[in-house]
């Protein structure tokens, strides 16, 4: 019997990569974008590839009637969901003094409100898997914040209570992990000279890719049964430095 994924944000990148690998192992796949609808199809015909069933659904989970939107296409599709992955995600710089009420609501509204309301709108279908898995993408900007970045930080700090609020709640059913990246894919903007600088902190003193993290999103879905209420850094070691 296939299994099935929900990923969010899974066009392009760390989302994408999470969705082939799933692909790979014998999930169907729910391929989530938002304004990347070729690279979205050129997903789903990936994971087709692989042999899973693919589909591709449309939503700014800035919107509470888009993320509803997603329940329901997914709930028509499927009775039973065994991995939700709340992957999307907006990373645009805007210095403290300058951040508006809308790009502070607008990242709050990507990185908690949507999981929250996937996670519950998916509730039932989640409960219907004999091995359930909700997995909320984080960072360790979580807890170490970068100057420019205080409404990401602050809403990805509120995703990790998240991780560890429903794993409390929603256990024995339910086991609810984090992952937090480091580097593993770089933001386009970034220069030659500021990617050097950073790769140059990571103890293992490289950048790592998207599928270091797609790969510890399979594991986590099938392989750690005795998981749950914790987030994982996938990082090179980042995070264990000071300063
Ligand atoms: N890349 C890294 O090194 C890194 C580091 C730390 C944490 N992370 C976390 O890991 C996850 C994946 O990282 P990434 O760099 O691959 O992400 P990303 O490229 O920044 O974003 C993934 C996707 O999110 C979608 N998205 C943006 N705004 C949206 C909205 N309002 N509604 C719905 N979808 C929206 C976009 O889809 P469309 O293209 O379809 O618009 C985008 O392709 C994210 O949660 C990120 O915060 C990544």
């Amino acid at each position: 019997m296939r299994r099935t994924a929900l990923v969010t944000g899974a066009a392009k990148r760390v989302g994408r990569a999470i969705a082939l690998e799933l692909a790979g192992h014998g999930y169907d796949l729910a391929i989530h974008y938002r304004s990347s609808p070729d690279a979205a199809e050129d997903a789903a015909e990936a994971c087709r590839a692989l042999g899973a069933a693919a589909f591709t659904v449309q939503a700014d989970l800035a919107e509470v009637d888009a993320c509803e939107h997603v329940v329901r296409e997914v709930r028509e599709r499927w009775s039973r969901l065994d991995v939700l992955v709340n992957n999307a995600s907006v990373f645009q710089p805007v210095p403290f003094e300058q951040i508006s009420v809308a790009q502070f609501d607008q990242m709050h509204a990507v990185h908690v409100r949507a999981p929250f309301l996937l996670s519950q709108g998916l509730l039932e279908p989640l409960r219907a898997s004999d091995r359930p898995l909700v997995l909320h993408m984080c960072d360790i900007g979580a807890d170490r914040p970068v100057p420019g970045y205080a409404h990401y930080s602050a809403s990805k700090a509120a995703l990790v209570m998240l991780v560890k609020a429903m794993a409390v709640e929603l256990g024995p059913e339910l086991r609810v992990l984090g992952i937090s990246p480091g580097q593993v894919a770089w933001p386009p903007d970034y220069s030659d000279e500021k990617r050097e600088r950073l790769r140059k902190k990571i103890p293992l003193q490289r950048v790592g890719e998207p599928e270091d993290v797609a790969r510890l999103a399979r594991f986590l879905a099938d392989d750690a049964p005795y998981l749950s209420g914790c987030i994982i850094p996938v990082d090179g070691g980042l995070s264990a430095r000071y300063p």
